[in-house]
């Protein structure tokens, strides 16, 4: 990687380190309830305590539409949890801008965090939906800049978002280098696709092809096998000629999958049987191997899953995005159980999970720390394996020769 990381950064002492994170998590209550990304960006502020830095935390939460919406999306349990799993004290300042927050990080000590409130709060203005940290408005992302001396961005699930919080400060800074957690996202996802260990198998779920067609493609093109799972695989299934009932599919996208199965014919497996129900709801399944007319495809079956499991036994790097089936219903969780268990199974293995829903399903089943990385990036993992730029990561600045 070309980019400068917090590793390359001295003296750091005393600087004021404005740090975007990615904390957009899950919070029911007023209490965060799943704490992963917050987790991972340790490793980068202890860091930064560690050099005796003045550390300025931000990050989005959800998306701002109205006034109403910053009623329920103010980082404040967000900072709360940060200081519960950390131990450290977490000043909150609940502003995005002005004198108050400017008097706070002044008053500042060395090795002290601070944060600040919701980027996106910036995204509507005494009611109007202005957009200027989402649409990046420069005068944003230089009045940020200049509250501090230098900018790390360690937020990945946001890379692929160009927004005031990330490329408006990093365009607008002296200094700027990506965190330890961007870097080690990049060197897990980056290796596995430009440089895998074979055989390399690509498992992809989810419900909607033409939210993966990109990655299909890119990832048909430099693995060895990829396998499409439930639901997506009902769109496929109507390019085959086979019956799918009432399961969800995209007949536009009919074409665009038999182009697919032709052009990649050796390499393209699809989910095979399916565990049925007669209503989108978690009651007990049949298994078809086409779904009959008033049926709906909720899980891979068992055929499909023995397919993935033998195709997974020698394989050398696995990853993996979406979940096989409806796995938030504990009647059809059984696929995507089955390739989360074997894939810690495997020995000598590269084990990626792409985020979104399929970490998600592994966080739940408490297997996350047993893969060899789980991506703390939804959309932007897949523009990611797609080959995509990802503008945050590429507004930092280069490794200075
Ligand atoms: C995510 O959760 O994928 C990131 O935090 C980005 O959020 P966004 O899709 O609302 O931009």
């Amino acid at each position: 990687m070309n980019k400068r990381t917090l590793n390359d950064l001295k003296d750091l002492e005393g600087k004021v380190v404005l740090t975007r994170v990615d904390f957009n998590v899950p919070i029911k209550k007023g209490v965060v309830t799943d704490a992963n990304r917050i987790s991972a960006a340790i490793p980068t502020i202890k860091k930064l305590v560690e050099e005796k830095a003045k550390i300025v935390l931000f990050t989005h939460l959800g998306r701002i539409n109205s006034e109403e919406d910053k009623k329920d999306l103010t980082v404040a349990p967000v900072a709360k949890k940060l200081a519960a799993i950390s131990g450290w004290k977490v000043k909150f300042v609940s502003e995005t801008r002005g004198e108050k927050l400017e008097e706070e990080i002044s008053k500042m000590k060395n090795g002290t965090i601070l944060m600040f409130e919701n980027t996106r709060f910036e995204d509507v203005k005494d009611g109007e939906k202005v957009k200027y940290e989402s649409k990046n408005d420069s005068s944003l992302g230089k009045y940020w800049a200049s509250l501090g001396d230098v900018f790390v961005n360690d937020a990945f699930g946001t890379a692929h978002r160009a927004h005031a919080s990330n490329v408006g400060i990093a365009s607008n800074i002296k200094e700027s280098a990506i965190g330890l957690l961007i870097e080690k996202e990049v060197e897990f996802l980056k290796n596995a696709v430009d440089n895998p260990k074979r055989p390399f198998v690509a498992l992809l779920g989810g419900a909607k092809v033409s939210d993966k067609i990109n990655v299909i493609e890119a990832l048909a093109k430099k693995a060895d096998k990829v396998i499409i799972g439930t639901a997506m695989c009902y769109t496929f299934h109507l390019a085959q000629g086979k019956n799918i009932g009432d399961s969800l599919a995209e007949p536009e996208k009919v074409k665009l999958a038999k182009k697919l199965l032709k052009k990649y014919k050796n390499k393209l497996i699809i989910a095979e049987d399916s565990n049925c129900a007669p209503k989108f709801k978690d009651v007990k399944g049949k298994v078809y191997d086409e779904v009959p007319d008033g049926m709906i495809g909720m899980d891979a079956g068992p055929k499909t899953i023995e397919i993935v499991k033998k195709e997974l036994e020698n394989a050398k790097t696995v990853v993996w995005n979406g979940p096989f089936g409806v796995s938030e219903f504990n009647n059809y969780k059984h696929a995507t159980e089955a390739i989360a268990k074997t894939m810690v199974g495997l020995k000598d293995a590269t084990t990626i999970i792409g985020g979104g829903d399929s970490a998600a399903a592994a966080i739940k089943m408490g297997l996350a720390d047993k893969f060899s990385h789980v991506s703390t990036g939804g959309g932007a993992s897949m523009e990611f394996l797609e080959g995509k730029v990802l503008p945050g990561i590429n507004a930092i600045q280069k490794k200075k020769k």
